[in-house]
């Protein structure tokens, strides 16, 4: 076998009993969460059980990795509406069965009539709320000319099949899950507040688990794009609708800018860890680089030698993440707008030198951590889904509308939610924002800039050969989720399912916290951290992670989101 027990783990020693007892399965079914599912052609790992049954119908009916990912992008629109979306935006990883990365940017962007101070008082204070809720806080979305790109230049199954299920799914409807029911519930009040014309998320009754979500005018807007492509979202009907909700609200998204929107392709950041060739989403995600730059912080350090979460583990990854979203903050935003020192931030030596000042023997303070200086010569709700097709192409797409369920507005006629990504930009330097990052000039307010995101889809290597495909949801916790999940594996022997279930933990320089999942950090370890000037804060679940490795005779293993209604399927 070859993943080892970590003997000094009590954690992994838990995990490797559950996989000792759960060996692999091959078949459609979807995985137990606690089993590593594993199959022998394709898997796809999506956050709702709909939208994994139409990844691998697309897959089995003979499309690639790319068209079971267009088809599951529609899909989620319709099955997991609080981040699945026609109306957000999101980034794509891929990597072909021959070996070539690309990456494809949908963010969603400012609108032409946006500027710098838009969301603050006459105090020059943020006003609360104002890029979280209502038309206000929307980009222009990216998903579907996204979608387009991608099909156009990977896709083999004709665009009227990919959208096919999503219609049909909007359409006759499908059973809400219990988790489902329940966020539909708790949101009455928004969606009745910020959608006095009403949804089909809201009804007299509360909703029960297992109850039928139909969506027609949805329906008729994916029956638009699946007519028209691009111009069936961008253009006609759909355009008037969203600039008709722009006019409900204080919207300012226009005809032109929903014209001009491009999907652009991105050259993917690429690096290795401990031999292993890791590949991720570019600026203006900071995702990549920050995940880069944590690999390369703790390189150096024995890990699997001192073992998955014990306290000097702990203290490094820790001290790795403060010192980059220090650097997050001040270095990284558009590459469009502002100059990202993409290189500096990944470079090893460079890493290594920010990691010097760590003490074993006491915390850093953040309030001493900055930024990386140039040299003298011289920036809750998203959804992650991995794709593996037959030939061995590899797609990694987190997509989002930002909040659970964006902005809560849903264009009336049109039946889709659109984001609140505009509360990404740094609306005032130094102010947080809804995950608590905060940044300055790099990722200011600009018309047409995007505003800088952590999604981190990612493609690992080891060989030349495809390794893993990975990714979550989580806002400011999706890097560290991701480092943690790739540390798993690499360093601490796990399997895919191990992996992705394990306990996390998160820092992100500001504030001076470490939060933990519950199970995260065993007694002794919390009792040496927090008497050496760690604060632990207890989180709830940390990220969504969905994944897939592929073992060395070719085995791919699906890896679900036990924190979620997250399905591994395959073939
Ligand atoms: O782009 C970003 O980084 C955020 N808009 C992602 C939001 C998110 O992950 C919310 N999910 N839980």
């Amino acid at each position: 076998m070859r993943y080892t027990l970590i003997p000094n783990s009590p954690q992994a020693c838990t995990l490797i009993a559950a996989f000792v007892c759960s060996l692999a399965i091959s078949c459609d079914k979807p995985s137990d969460k606690t089993a590593p599912a594993s199959y022998e052609h394709a898997a796809v790992v999506t956050a709702h059980p709909e939208a994994s049954a139409v990844g691998l119908q697309i897959l089995k009916d003979g499309g690639n990795a790319v068209d079971a990912a267009v088809a599951v992008q529609f899909a989620l629109a319709v099955v997991y509406p609080n981040a699945g979306n026609i109306g957000g935006g999101g980034f794509m990883v891929y990597r072909s069965a021959k070996g070539e990365f690309a990456s494809l940017d949908f963010r969603e962007a400012a609108p032409g009539a946006a500027t710098t101070d838009m969301y603050l008082d006459e105090a020059g204070n943020p006003i609360v709320d104002l890029s979280l809720r209502g038309q206000l806080a929307s980009g222009v979305p990216g998903s579907v000319d996204g979608m387009v790109k991608a099909h156009d230049r990977y896709g083999l199954l004709d665009w009227v099949t990919l959208l096919r299920p999503a219609i049909r799914l909007a359409q006759e409807g499908f059973a809400l899950t219990e988790m489902q029911a329940g966020e539909l519930n708790r949101r009455k009040e928004n969606f009745e507040k910020y959608n006095p014309e009403g949804t089909a998320f809201v009804k007299a009754t509360a909703w029960q688990a297992g109850d039928t979500l139909v969506q027609p005018e949805l329906a008729h807007t994916l029956a638009l794009i699946s007519q028209h492509g691009r111009a069936g979202f961008y253009e006609g009907e759909t355009a008037d609708r969203i600039v008709e909700e722009m006019d409900n609200g204080n919207g300012i998204i226009s005809y032109e800018d929903l014209k001009n929107y491009e999907a652009k392709w991105r050259e993917p950041v690429v690096s290795t860890y401990r031999g292993y060739r890791v590949a991720s989403m570019p600026p203006p995600s900071s995702g990549g680089i920050a995940l880069i730059s944590m690999l390369k912080s703790v390189e150096d350090y024995p890990l699997s030698q001192w073992g998955f979460q014990r306290d000097s583990t702990m203290r490094v990854m820790i001290e790795a993440e403060r010192r980059v979203y220090a650097d997050r903050a001040t270095h990284l935003g558009d590459p469009d707008y502002y100059d990202v020192p993409r290189e500096m931030l990944i470079d090893s030596a460079y890493n290594a030198e920010r990691m010097r000042n760590m003490n074993f023997r006491h915390a850093s303070f953040s309030s001493d951590i900055y930024a990386g200086e140039l040299p003298k010569m011289e920036r809750e709700e998203t959804t992650h889904f991995s794709i593996v097709d037959e030939n061995g192409n590899a797609v990694a797409i987190t997509t989002t509308i930002n909040g659970s369920y964006g902005s809560q507005v849903v264009v009336a006629g049109a039946g889709f939610l659109l984001n609140n990504e505009m509360d990404d930009f740094s609306v005032k330097p130094g102010a947080p924002n809804m995950f608590g990052l905060t940044g300055g000039e790099a990722n200011a307010i600009v018309p047409g800039k995007r505003m800088l995101s952590s999604m981190t889809p990612t493609i690992l290597e080891k060989n030349g050969q495809l390794f893993m495909v990975v990714g979550t949801p989580g806002g400011s916790t999706i890097m560290t989720s991701v480092f943690q999940t790739i540390l798993n594996v690499v360093d601490f022997g796990m399997d895919m399912q191990e992996a992705v279930s394990a306990p996390r933990f998160h820092h992100q320089w500001l504030p001076d916290e470490v939060a933990v999942e519950k199970e995260a950090v065993s007694k002794p370890v919390r009792h040496a951290l927090t008497t050496t000037g760690y604060q632990l804060v207890h989180r709830q679940a940390i990220g969504r992670v969905d994944a897939i490795l592929v073992l060395p005779d070719g085995t791919l293993q699906g890896g679900a989101d036990p924190r979620g209604d997250d399905v591994a399927v395959g073939y």
